[in-house]
């Protein structure tokens, strides 16, 4: 492939503009509504801890890898095993990769629909003035049941999403990114001081900070990885395809880096919203789940000076967060219909925005809004499966790929492009060829007994 034909393609515009799009690709509902809900449910601190250790050694590995594949095949993740290894069924994690981005990205907007629905409800005034745990809870019942609403906010989410990929990737993605990126981290800086010191905060800190050894077990490994894979969005191809646009002098390793850092930083600091806050209302331990972040953040937002405004700017931006990883997510599939089948770009993004649509009406319709997939609980079913599974499977072919069938010395000399001096190559390749795939197949094997 020529430069022409590169440029063609699209180029992210520098190395700041491709991690402000990895970050907002990576930092989404995955940090502010997953992220504490596995906390609370998989038995606070101890939950940290693993995940901070997976994002380390198994995390880092994994998006280095990705990125690397990605950029130096400049394609879509089907394209770039096709390009590495032609006629060969490595095509397979490619396209495993297009499937999961869409299954995602079914039941994600589903979700950054809810932030629709809560922005309008705090537009409205619903949570003015010291409301209690319980009302917010009822208001998210209410909300989260009514079909009509949630779909609503799904089809707008869906929408906003496909009129974006349109654009491609610099006017599109990068332009808006790197607007509303900054913003929505100082306000989480913000709201997490003010819960920090709210009455009774210190319980919520214990909670997720003081890890309680007892409590570790095969499933809460399970849930870390997994959560790490979904929150630095790995394993599904995502980061090989925004990868693909990075120039070749940029440096792949301190892109990484930065991605996966600020990514932890955003989660942890959601924790320290959401946890002291619960304490604070009287509900740690008694709301968990899908709710959690969207009972907690209208208590906190109502206990502030201002928090009319300041509940309508988080919302907003949680609203822009999650559009900035939906768009990723659509994306694989696009950049495969784009590059492997020549589909106009307009085309692929609506097409494939409307079967995201079509998946998605029963994850819309399980919380509440019908009676069966409420009660299978399709929409963690279906996050399960896509969070946990799909990217760890993705993950350890990526790393036997890479170790074993293209090998490692290939790798590394992309990675010398933009980093000629790459200091964490030992540990990078000892992580890749051996931690990663032995951790992640261990987890693969016992999942049954895990859940
Ligand atoms: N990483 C995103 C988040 O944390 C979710 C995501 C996963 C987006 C995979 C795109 C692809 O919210």
């Amino acid at each position: 492939m020529n430069d022409q034909d590169l440029g063609k393609r699209g180029l992210w515009g520098s190395k700041v503009a491709f991690i402000f799009a990895a970050t907002g690709s990576a930092i989404g509902l995955g940090n502010i509504w997953r992220f504490p809900a596995k906390v609370s449910e998989s038995g606070g601190a101890i939950f940290v801890l693993i995940y901070i250790i997976a994002v380390i050694l198994i995390g880092f590995t994994v998006m280095l890898a990705e990125l690397v594949i990605g950029r130096h095949s400049q394609k879509n993740p089907v394209g770039a095993f096709k390009h590495i290894k032609p006629k060969t069924s490595w095509k397979f994690v490619g396209y495993l990769g297009v499937l999961t981005g869409v299954l995602i990205l079914s039941y994600y907007s589903v979700i950054a629909g809810w932030a629709i629905g809560y922005l309008l409800k705090t537009i409205r005034g619903t949570f003015r003035g010291g409301v209690t745990g319980e009302f917010t809870q009822q208001v998210f019942k209410e909300f989260s049941s009514d079909p009509l609403q949630v779909f609503l906010c799904f089809l707008v989410v869906i929408g906003i999403t496909c009129i974006i990929v349109s654009k491609g990737i610099k006017s599109g993605i990068e332009r808006w990114t790197k607007i509303l990126m900054p913003f929505l981290f100082l306000l989480i800086v913000f709201l997490a001081v003010r819960a920090l010191t709210l009455p009774g905060a210190g319980e919520g800190i214990s909670f997720y900070l003081k890890p309680d050894f007892s409590k570790l077990s095969g499933s809460v490994v399970l849930l870390a990885l997994g959560q790490a894979f979904f929150s630095l969005s790995l394993g599904m191809g995502m980061m090989i395809t925004y990868g693909s646009y990075i120039s070749k002098s940029d440096n792949l390793v301190s892109s990484a880096g930065w991605v996966c850092f600020s990514d932890s930083l955003v989660a942890f600091m959601a924790g320290l919203i959401i946890f002291p806050t619960l304490a604070f209302a009287g509900i740690l331990g008694k709301a968990s789940g899908e709710s959690l972040a969207f009972e907690a953040f209208p208590l906190i937002i109502s206990t502030i000076a201002g928090g009319y405004f300041f509940g309508i700017f988080f919302f907003a931006l949680l609203l822009v967060a999650a559009i900035t990883s939906t768009i990723s997510a659509l994306e694989v599939a696009v950049a495969f219909l784009v590059d492997e089948r020549n589909w106009p770009r307009v085309k692929a993004a609506w097409l494939v925005g409307l079967c995201a649509l079509v998946i998605g009406i029963p994850s819309a319709l399980s919380t509440g809004g019908m009676q069966f997939f409420t009660k299978i609980r399709f929409l963690s079913k279906i996050d399960f499966v896509c969070a946990n599974i799909s990217p760890a499977v993705g993950a350890f072919f990526i790393c036997i790929f890479i170790g074993y069938v293209w090998g490692v010395k290939n790798a590394i000399k992309e990675i010398h492009s933009g980093n000629p001096r790459f200091k964490l190559q030992p540990v990078w390749i000892f992580s890749l060829k051996f931690l990663s795939p032995i951790v992640i197949i261990f987890i693969l094997y016992f999942i049954k007994t895990f859940t």
